[in-house]
């Protein structure tokens, strides 16, 4: 059985770590969306990663780590963790990217702060946003074009020219050749010119000959280009109903569809967050669950579980499993809530608005749960938990009526209690 693992909030909920477990027993993993906005945290053997753009498939050598179209790809980042884990492995992870995937180019970071953009929305400042518009308004150059190195050029002198038009100030861009950027691509995908071609079709092929392949999606649903809490949003298509634009997959009946929940909430950058926390218990999540961005380093925001949120994020994603993460962190809490419903003045909805006015003024309503006081690292089975915990994590299936696959207790991959598959 194939599987995808997707984010059901704002990114960060421990993509990772279930990716990393679950790619052990896959073929294939297919990283779909996003590009180095992503920062997914791995712990291969004892040593700490963070990867960007390369699939967590690749601390496996034998697992063959797809780069789907859906996804904005900078090579230089690409190129980095390459080597990294060629060093880590004793040999190099075996990769394919597609030859539709987008190009991140260095003038697509200069664009975000030239236009403010980074500021407002609080982006990664990778340059995705600006990538993606390039592939919608059809001027992105694509990882195909690496392989016919004069049309490369070509293209990348037509783009250069416009943005010189555009902004004839900016000594940046008008300081850009595409002579030299075309040379320092080539240099810089030198490993991969031989891996590029029709991603969609090796995808195809590995689900008909019933092999496992694994999904690796980045970001989460509330980030979601369409579905999200938009404009606050990034710029792909991050749920399940976006893997098959991206992939070139249609028969998707197959694949499972795994919800990473982290068991409270984060978000990194601005937008509407209705149940953040501020002060001592803001604090507590954030220090206890070492809440700071892989990508950028900066504090996530923190707040008490959004069932409102999570259910529309679990009914956009078609969910079959749910992982639950970061549970050992409320241990010792002195209460804990979770959003139920919302309150618009007088109006109670039960429904997430997603339109950025009504959100605004979201006020949520809480109900608390019980708490527990033990450390539960060590527990390998839910019996194991202490009933507060078993239950707080059964409340959660029971409202989004999906039922548990995973639990998480710690950031190490044993720290996991799995439920009904095999993890050794
Ligand atoms: P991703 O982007 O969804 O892959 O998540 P990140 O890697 O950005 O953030 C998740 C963070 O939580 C990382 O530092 C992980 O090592 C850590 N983590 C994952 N699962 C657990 C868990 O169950 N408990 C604790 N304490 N940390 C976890
Ligand atoms: P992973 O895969 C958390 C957020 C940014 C910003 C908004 C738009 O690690 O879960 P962008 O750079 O994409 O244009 O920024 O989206 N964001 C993430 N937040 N985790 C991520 O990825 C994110 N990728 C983007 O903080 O608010
Ligand atoms: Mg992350």
């Amino acid at each position: 059985m194939s599987t995808a693992i997707l984010g059901m909030q704002w990114g960060d909920e421990g993509k990772g770590k279930i990716t990393h477990l679950l790619a052990k027993k896959a073929e294939m993993v297919v990283r779909f969306n996003g590009g180095p906005n992503a920062g997914h945290t791995v712990i291969d053997r004892g040593v700490k990663f963070g990867t960007h753009q390369i699939p967590a498939g690749a601390f496996y050598p034998g697992v063959q780590c797809i780069l789907a179209s859906g996804m904005v790809i900078d090579m230089s980042v690409l190129r980095a963790e390459y080597e990294t884990l060629t060093g880590h492995l004793g040999q190099s992870p075996q990769m394919f990217i597609s030859e539709n995937a987008h190009l991140i180019l260095p003038y697509h970071p200069m664009l975000e702060e030239l236009e403010g953009s980074g500021a407002h929305i609080g982006t990664t400042r990778r340059g995705i946003g600006p990538a993606y518009r390039d592939k919608a308004a059809r001027v992105g150059i694509r990882v195909g074009d690496l392989r016919h190195p004069s049309k490369l050029r070509d293209r990348l002198n037509q783009r250069i020219d416009l943005l010189r038009q555009t902004w004839p100030k900016a000594s940046e861009i008008t300081a850009l050749s595409a002579d030299r950027l075309a040379g320092d691509l080539l240099n810089i995908a030198q490993p991969f010119l031989e891996s590029i071609g029709d991603a969609a079709s090796v995808i195809r092929t590995a689900l008909r000959q019933d092999q496992r392949v694994l999904f690796e999606g980045a970001q989460g649903a509330l980030l979601d280009l369409d579905f999200g809490t938009y404009p606050y949003v990034t710029s792909s298509s991050t749920t399940f109903a976006g893997l098959s634009n991206a992939t070139g997959v249609t028969a998707t009946e197959t694949i499972d569809s795994i919800g990473v929940v982290k068991a409270y909430t984060t978000r990194v950058g601005e937008g509407h967050f209705p149940t953040e926390l501020s002060g001592k218990i803001e604090n507590r999540l954030r220090e206890r669950g070492g809440e700071f961005g892989v990508t950028t380093g900066r504090p996530r925001r923190c707040g008490w579980l959004d069932l409102v949120a999570l259910k529309h994020a679990a009914t956009l994603n078609r969910l079959t499993g749910l992982a639950i993460t970061k549970l050992d962190v409320l241990s010792g809490m002195e209460e804990i809530k979770v959003c139920r419903a919302y309150r618009i003045g007088e109006r109670k909805i039960v429904r997430f608005p997603l339109g950025e006015e009504e959100l605004a003024h979201c006020e949520p309503i809480y109900e608390t749960l019980a708490c527990w006081k033990e450390e539960i690292q060590t527990a390998r089975t839910l019996d194991a938990l202490p009933s507060a915990a078993h239950n707080y994590v059964d409340h959660i299936s029971q409202v989004l009526e999906v039922p548990l696959t995973m639990v998480s207790v710690g950031p190490a991959p044993e720290e996991t209690i799995a439920i009904g598959f095999d993890r050794s």
